[in-house]
């Protein structure tokens, strides 16, 4: 690689390193490098880990039309850190220029990111740009640049879930749960039995319900966003809402809880779809989740592989409607007697123990099996198990500065997304958070999406001045 001067030119192009964003303590600074090193390299454990047992053609197959191959996004991510940390920020030389038009991401459409290079090439490509990353690491003014890092690490993170999302996908075609398709059935030798931790299993015995359904979160105002460092774009700034009572499932939807939709026909019937919902679900033709399953030990489990449609209808048969991002990031993150916002439901500590994230089970679990992660307001499975749907369109906040350029989130407030919170069971740490903000159209089943319901009043007729 050759310096050029092109740093100072790229780095007021694409808006960043403008402020100092920390003080100039060396002792800080030193430290600084040590944590993104440790956490870039400890997220790169984890996404070189999916690909311990797949084959060529499962590393290059497009399993479905809205997602691109696995491999796409390994090459992917790559390029995405050579292009910000060592072209934009270090101003060297791209090494590998002819990889661009493949890993871009505004290249090619996706029916054309199959023919790739085999892994072990596209691991050289990871792992030179990364001994050049780390070398430029010891001595770049991170002063400037730490929001850049940690935006990059977060990038990675987010390929990673979308990794695994797209191997379930491919599990579920090629029949390892469902015997149904015999598609790809050849694809079934390489995902060979997990070798995850056990599962921990529902802390009371399955079939008996939760005390307390439904908690109350009594009218007032919150801090809604996040400031910090590691805050992307749309979560910024942190600003106040205030929000009227209303009552919110203390956990997400369960298989046991769907399957009574889908017992009364709730798939064929049309009262309880918005109009574009039935549309969609006539073109789908579905009568049941993407990842569904009714044996016993999953009744306690969320249910997972539901559109925002199919969210939407569920809630309106209960009756209940899907939360307002603001009604469930409250829930999530307000402290009422601190009165103060959490970044984690459980406090400030990032604590991998007290949810199911980052692959450690590489499966939903029972809604109740993390009562040391449930929120201040006493609600669990905020964080973790499976993302949820929220009745919000994924737009700006008041005052909204696009970071680190136009396509990351402001190119999707384009009312056809809705938001999604609290991660999956396949986030990891770096993405999970109660203010980080995950958008899809509303049609995409294929990503590991449950959700909760609220109300405005109990469930149980109390009217919510009386009890609450
Ligand atoms: C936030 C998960 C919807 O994968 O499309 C990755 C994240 N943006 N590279 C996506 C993202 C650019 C994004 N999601
Ligand atoms: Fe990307």
């Amino acid at each position: 690689m050759t310096s050029t001067s092109k740093a100072t030119q790229s780095n007021r192009l694409f808006n960043v390193d403008r402020a100092p964003e920390r003080s100039p303590d060396p002792d800080g600074l030193q430290a600084c490098r040590r944590q993104i090193r440790q956490g870039m390299e400890r997220c790169r454990q984890a996404t070189l880990a999916l690909f311990q047992s797949i084959n060529h053609e499962a590393f290059c197959l497009q399993v479905h039309p809205d997602f691109s191959p696995i491999g796409w996004h390994l090459g992917h991510i790559a390029y995405t850190e050579a292009l910000w940390l060592l072209e934009h920020a270090a101003g060297l030389v791209p090494q590998f220029p002819e990889y661009r038009r493949l890993f871009a991401a505004d290249t090619l459409p996706k029916a054309e990111r199959v023919y790739l290079p085999d892994f072990a090439e596209v691991q050289t490509y990871l792992q030179t740009v990364r001994t050049a990353v780390f070398n430029y690491l010891e001595t770049a003014p991170l002063e400037q640049q730490e929001r850049l890092w940690r935006w990059l690490l977060q990038h990675e993170s987010q390929h990673g879930e979308t990794i695994a999302l797209v191997m379930e996908l491919m599990k579920e075609r090629s029949g390892v749960r469902s015997q149904e398709s015999g598609v790809r059935s050849h694809l079934l030798a390489y995902f060979p039995a997990s070798s995850a931790s056990p599962a921990p299993t529902a802390s009371s015995a399955l079939h008996s319900p939760l005390p307390t359904p439904m908690l109350c979160i009594p009218a007032g105002s919150f801090e809604c966003g996040n400031d910090s460092i590691e805050a992307l774009d749309n979560e910024r700034p942190v600003h106040r809402v205030y929000v009227e009572t209303f009552w919110i499932d203390r956990t997400p939807v369960t298989c046991e809880q769907y399957q009574t939709f889908m017992t009364a026909d709730g798939y064929r019937t049309s009262r309880w779809w918005s109009a574009e919902g039935w549309e969609w679900l006539q073109m789908a033709q579905v009568t049941q989740p993407l990842y569904w399953s009714n044996s016993r030990d999953r009744a306690m489990h969320p249910v997972c592989g539901v559109n925002w449609y199919e969210a939407d209808a569920y809630a309106r048969f209960v009756g209940k409607r899907l939360p307002t991002e603001a009604e469930w990031e409250k829930a999530a993150s307000w402290n009422s007697i601190a009165r103060q916002r959490q970044t984690y439901p459980w406090g400030e500590a990032p604590n991998e123990d007290d949810c199911n994230c980052n692959h450690a089970v590489r499966q939903t679990t029972p809604v109740d099996a993390y009562p040391s992660g449930s929120s201040p307001f006493g609600c669990y499975d905020m964080l973790g198990n499976v993302w949820e749907w929220t009745a919000s369109w994924f737009d700006r906040y008041a005052g909204f500065e696009a970071y680190p350029y136009r396509g990351y989130s402001e190119a999707y407030f384009d009312g056809h997304h809705r938001v999604l919170k609290g991660g999956s069971w396949a986030t990891q740490p770096s993405s999970l958070r109660c203010a980080f903000r995950n958008w899809y159209h509303p049609h995409v089943r294929e990503i590991l999406a449950g959700f909760r319901c609220v109300s405005d009043a109990d469930q149980d007729g109390v009217s919510v001045s009386d009890a609450c």
